[in-house]
Order: structure tokens, then C-alpha cells, then sequence
């Protein structure tokens, strides 16, 4: 058993001096990362165009490229296009012979990467209670439901109408119609809390409650004050468990998913996880591949994958690699990066993930079956070590966006509660801050709209049984606010409360 990760262990050594640099939803701010090699993208932009264009907004002899008038009237392959033949009469040379088509579309995605980061973001309002947003199909008005969580991450409604949030921070809440309850439940598993560890997921389904989390190496203990000190980090991996909650007691605790100790790793991020039920049996979940792109193609971890089990733990037959040698019989699809988003879609029956990807790859997938959605070996976004947006055999993102929003949490819209957003997909956004709608064809995206992006990081979105949605914030972090980006916030639950 242990034999058969030797490998994968070896591999993460040869890619851990890129990983570093990777942008992530809650990697800490680069400052104790150390100075690697720039992005892909950003050293032939160097080179090649900043003697003309300049470095930041203001541009040079050229305009700016990091122009949203610019970025957002030009597609990428009219952007291709420029670059490749230049501009006749005009000082704008061509690159056909300098560039080859990977290099040129890596250096557009760096223009809409760094485009994202030069041009503001609006100023961060911290109490949205009350506020009405006049968006293009449905105007709504933002009610606080309760406030004072720390780092809310993920959601689910008891029958009798309370709500479960889980803090990021270990605490399980409740909130009882609008009431936060001062108590957590008690005894609820003892987590690993740092970067994107801690408690994760929650999902309330006939009769149990299903948790999510990450814990250190059961018989390890941390050394003291490892908690602050990254190079110090114990083994952890993401657990999963269900049980019940009586007298404010969590009890009747039954493990779902726990790996061999041989594959807990000593990054602190990329835990994922999300749980989906798809009302046959069935339970879905998605686990990230903790910083290390090799394990998200290796059918012998399950890091890096969406999950799929009955809901007692126990394997489907039908699980597209039962009776494969070595491959972990969960496995329903691979090549995830840090999917941290899942749901079906009520009209097709999709389901649709969202997904970490590295700066500029954050990508919206529809999951198939046994398919292989890339990451390790092509992505839209920049990482050192990928150097092909696509490859064969792996499914493209059906959306991908750069600058880099960091998805967590989707949600269809469900019933009748907002007649201009039937059936649409809603995407949370950490990095990016802002609640996306996505209006969805089969299996294309055929518009999109930002709700908001004024209330700090958005890790959820849960449509309650009441037809609402439900949405998890917390306030800003990292960049500018002098906290990592990891940092534990205060946070939120709103809901969206449809206004005619
Ligand atoms: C020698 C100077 C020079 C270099 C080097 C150069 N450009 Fe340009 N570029 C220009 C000028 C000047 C223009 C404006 C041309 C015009 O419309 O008159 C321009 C225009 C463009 C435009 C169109 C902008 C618009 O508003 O429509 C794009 C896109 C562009 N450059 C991309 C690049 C990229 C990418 C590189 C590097 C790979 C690069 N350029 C290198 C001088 C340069």
C-alpha cells in the first residue's frame, strides 16, 4: 500500500520550487514566499513589449495594454492576432518569428492578470444590511441574517429551518432563525486550522450531518507553535465524516473518507472540499491536490479529483475505475486543481464545478465521468512547469477567468423566488470578491454578471429551502488590508431578498 506513493512523493519534490509561486485562493501574500522565476508570461512581456508599453496604466510610446478598454473590446485572439502580424504605418512590430503561439498566448493572459491587479477594486462596504442592488435581471435587497462568524465557509438548513455554518476556524454554529447561537456544538472534531485548512463543509442529508475537514497525521503532534510557522507544518489531509447533532452535542460520528497516512502532506492549502448529493444514493465530493499538480494525475491518490461513494462511504460498482489496479475506487473524475465549488444543474442534470486553478486559470467545468480535466499538464492560467493551455485527452474549462477570482461555493437557483434568474448558476468568489451569475445553456455559459462586489470575500452560496439564496461573506484580506490573504475575518450570512 505504501509502496505505490513513493513516487508521487518524489515528483512533489521536483515541483515544489514552482508551486511556491502559484497565486491561490488563500495562500498567504507573497511576502515570505521566496523570489523564484517570474511568471511565464511576465518575463516575455518584459522583454519583448514594456520598452514600448510601460509597465503600469499609464502606458509608454505604445498605449497600456492593462487598459480595460483595451482587454475587454479585444478578444484573446484578436489580441493574437495583433501581436502576430503588428501594426502597419506604426511603430507596433510583429512577432511571428520572435513568439511562438504558446508564448504569445501566455503573454496575453499576463495582460489580463495583471490588467486585473493594477486597475482598483471599489472600496469595501462592511455593512451591506439593507443596501438594494438594481442588477440587470432582478433587483434585490441584501438582509443580514447573522453576523459575527469568523471565516463562514459553508452552509447547510436543518429541516426545522436552522441553519449549520461552519467556521473556517474549527466551530460548528448554528443559527436559529436569524439568532446565532453564542455556543458552537460541542465536540465536534478537533481540526487543523491554517491557510485553507480548519473546518470546511457541511451538508444536512436524511437525517445525518455530513462535516468536512482537515486534521494532522493521526499520532503526530505538531511542534509547538507550528501554527504560525509554514516550514514547520505537521502532515494533515482533508476528513470526512457524518453524525448527528443532540443536545448541542455532536455525536454518533461515522468517517466517510480518510486517507493512508502515507499521503498527508505538510502544505497547508488546496484541501478543497464541497459536498453534493445527487438524490440516488449518491454522495460527490471534491478534495484539491495540496499544492502539488503531479497527485492530480495519479488515479492512485485521491488528492486532486471529484469523489464519488454511496452515502454510507461505501464504492459505487459503477465508479468509472472500480477494478483498475492501484486506482482509488472513489475517483470519478481527475485533474482538479482546488475545486472548492459543485452542484447540479436542476434543467440538464450537469454538474458543474468550480475550481482554484493557478493565477489566471480559475475555471468553471461541467464533470464527466472518468474524464481528465488537465491540471498537471495544461491550464489556461501561468504556473512554471505548464506550458500548453490544452492537451488532448483533458476536457477544457467550459469558462475560465483571468484575472484570477478564486471560485469557492456555486449554487443553482432553484424554483420561483427570482423570475429573472431561473435555473441560473451563482459562483462565489474569494479573490475576486463578488457574487457572479451565470446564465447557463446545456453545457455553455451564455451570459454573466457581477451582483457585487463591494462586501468583501464571497465563499459561498446555498439555495435555502425556502427558494432564497443564501450567501456566506467575510471581510477583506490579504493585499492592502495589512492581513495575509489566509487570515481569519469576520463574517456573514445574507440573503438575497428578491424586490419587485
Ligand atoms: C517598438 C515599440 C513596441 C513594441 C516593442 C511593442 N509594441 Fe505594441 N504597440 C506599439 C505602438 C506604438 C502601438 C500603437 C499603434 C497604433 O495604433 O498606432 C502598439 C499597439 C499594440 C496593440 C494594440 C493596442 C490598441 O489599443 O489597439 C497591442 C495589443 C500591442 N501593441 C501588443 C504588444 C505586445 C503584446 C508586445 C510585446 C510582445 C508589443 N505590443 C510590443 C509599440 C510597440
Amino acid at each position: 500500500m505504501k509502496r505505490r506513493y513513493g513516487y508521487i512523493t518524489a515528483l512533489c519534490a521536483l515541483v515544489a520550487a514552482g508551486a511556491a509561486l502559484a497565486q491561490t485562493d488563500d495562500a498567504p501574500v507573497k511576502v515570505a514566499a521566496p523570489a523564484g522565476p517570474p511568471l511565464p508570461g511576465a518575463q516575455t512581456y518584459t522583454d519583448n513589449c514594456q520598452s514600448c508599453h510601460g509597465a503600469t496604466l499609464a502606458g509608454g510610446r505604445g498605449p497600456s495594454l492593462f487598459a480595460d478598454g483595451l482587454l475587454s473590446s479585444h478578444s484573446d485572439d484578436a489580441l493574437r492576432q495583433i501581436i502576430k502580424t503588428g501594426i502597419p504605418n506604426s511603430e507596433m512590430p510583429s512577432f511571428a518569428n520572435q513568439l511562438n503561439g504558446d508564448e504569445i498566448s501566455q503573454v496575453i493572459a499576463y495582460l489580463r492578470i495583471r490588467g486585473g491587479q493594477l486597475r482598483a477594486n471599489p472600496p469595501f462596504v462592511p455593512d451591506p444590511s439593507g443596501q438594494i442592488i438594481h442588477s440587470q435581471k432582478q433587483t434585490f435587497r441584501i438582509d443580514v441574517i447573522a453576523s459575527g462568524l469568523q471565516t463562514p465557509w459553508g452552509g447547510a438548513f436543518l429541516p426545522d429551518g436552522r441553519m449549520l455554518v461552519t467556521e473556517r476556524t474549527g466551530p460548528l454554529r448554528i443559527i436559529d432563525h436569524g439568532k446565532l447561537l453564542p455556543e458552537p456544538v460541542k465536540g465536534t472534531p478537533k481540526v487543523f486550522v491554517r491557510q485553507d485548512g480548519g473546518m470546511l463543509d457541511v451538508a444536512v442529508h436524511k437525517g445525518w450531518i455530513y462535516l468536512s475537514y482537515t486534521e494532522v497525521e493521526p499520532g503526530v503532534t505538531p511542534a509547538p507553535g507550528s501554527d504560525v510557522a509554514p516550514v514547520t507544518a505537521p502532515p494533515t489531509m482533508t476528513v470526512l465524516v457524518r453524525g448527528h447533532i443532540r443536545d448541542n452535542q455532536w455525536v454518533d460520528s461515522h468517517e466517510l473518507f480518510r486517507a493512508p497516512s502515507s499521503l498527508y502532506t505538510t502544505t497547508s492549502d488546496h484541501y478543497g472540499s464541497r459536498f453534493l448529493f445527487d438524490g440516488k444514493g449518491h454522495l460527490f465530493f471534491s478534495l484539491g491536490e495540496r499544492h502539488n499538480m503531479v497527485n492530480a494525475q495519479s488515479l492512485a491518490t485521491p488528492l486532486g479529483k471529484i469523489h464519488r461513494v454511496n452515502e454510507d462511504g461505501s464504492i459505487p460498482k459503477d465508479n468509472p475505475f472500480v477494478g483498475l489496479p492501484d486506482a482509488v475506487a472513489s475517483i470519478w473524475s481527475l485533474g482538479h486543481r482546488n475545486p472548492e465549488g459543485l452542484a447540479f444543474d436542476p434543467v440538464t442534470g450537469n454538474l458543474w464545478e468550480s475550481e482554484h486553478g493557478p493565477t489566471g486559470g480559475d475555471e468553471i467545468n461541467v464533470i464527466d465521468k472518468g474524464h481528465n480535466y488537465g491540471w498537471g499538464l495544461a491550464s489556461m492560467g501561468l504556473e512554471p512547469g505548464i506550458f500548453k493551455q490544452n492537451m488532448p485527452n483533458t476536457d477544457p474549462p467550459i469558462a475560465s477567468y483571468s484575472p484570477t477570482i478564486a471560485p469557492s461555493g456555486i449554487a443553482f437557483n432553484v424554483g420561483d423566488r427570482y423570475p429573472g434568474w431561473k435555473n441560473n448558476l451563482f459562483v462565489a468568489a474569494l479573490a475576486g470578491q463578488q457574487l457572479l451569475r451565470l446564465e447557463i445553456k446545456g453545457r455553455k455559459i451564455v451570459a454573466q454578471e457581477t451582483l457585487f462586489n463591494q462586501y468583501g470575500r464571497v465563499r459561498d452560496v446555498i439555495s435555502g429551502p425556502d427558494g432564497m439564496l443564501y450567501v456566506l461573506l467575510q471581510s477583506p484580506t490579504g493585499g492592502g488590508t495589512g492581513t495575509l490573504l489566509s487570515a481569519a475575518t469576520e463574517g456573514m450570512v445574507i440573503r438575497l431578498q428578491p424586490m419587485p
